[in-house]
């Protein structure tokens, strides 16, 4: 059952790879690149790096362009996102590995831990439950000192406008990626306050778009 689930998804992913980046540039998609690359230059010396759901490549390519990191697994359930992520990097000379590897949380492997990890735009695709088992998983698969480096979207608190438009374009969004990928998230859930109930703190964080995107690095509670 599991299997087929993902299966769908990773057919549904790769039919979306090659028209992933010109869906961004359909406002307000801009966003999506701006807020999860803006913490880079927050971000430590870090060794080893794990990146979940990374999809084409664009926050890839500027985390090796910082020089913050000096190896990355890059994991993502669809070959298709891969290999685009992996074409928009081999222009680049800098010092980083970059294992690329196609599959869910099933392929990171019992002893492996990192000093980062990235999810941008992926815990929103799940479903409450399997959100839960995400953030466990990320929380077990951090060294000590790691971090987690997050952005996804938020739902938008109040009643103005603005915050209404917001919310329908979230429920807009949910409707597409529901049909063209079968996720199984339904609904946007408060990813923040989860990861703050899974034994996280805030480091930074920082909302975009009058709130639409939230970007953090959080820290394991010690
Ligand atoms: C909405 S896209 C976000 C891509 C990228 N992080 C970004 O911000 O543009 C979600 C990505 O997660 C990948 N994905 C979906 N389900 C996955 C799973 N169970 N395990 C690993 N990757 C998955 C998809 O193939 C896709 O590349």
């Amino acid at each position: 059952m599991v299997k087929l689930k993902l299966e769908r998804q990773r057919k549904g992913f790769n039919r979306l790879a090659a028209i992933y980046d010109y869906l961004l540039l359909i406002p307000p998609g801009r966003g999506f690149i701006k807020s999860q690359n803006e913490l880079i230059p927050l971000l430590p010396q870090k060794k080893s790096c794990l990146i979940i759901g990374g999809g084409t490549g664009t926050f890839l390519r500027s985390l090796i362009i910082s020089g913050k990191v000096t190896r990355i697994v890059y994991l993502d359930i669809s070959e298709k996102m891969l290999s685009q992520a992996s074409n928009k990097i081999k222009d680049l000379n800098q010092k980083c590995n970059v294992e690329f590897r196609r599959g869910s949380l099933d392929r990171i492997t019992e002893d492996e831990k990192f000093d980062l990890i990235v999810t941008n735009f992926f815990l929103d695709l799940f479903s409450p439950d399997e959100v839960k088992a995400w953030i466990r998983l990320i929380h077990n698969k951090l060294s000590e000192e790691g971090l987690f480096y997050f952005t996804d979207l938020q739902i938008s608190r109040g009643k103005t406008f603005k915050t209404f438009m917001n919310n329908i374009y979230i429920k807009m969004l949910y409707f597409f990626f529901r049909n063209t990928t079968a996720i199984s998230g339904k609904t946007l859930i408060d990813l923040r306050t989860e990861i703050l109930q899974s034994g996280f703190n805030v480091v930074y964080e920082k909302g975009y778009l009058k709130e639409l995107f939230y970007s953090a690095i959080f820290k394991k509670r010690s």
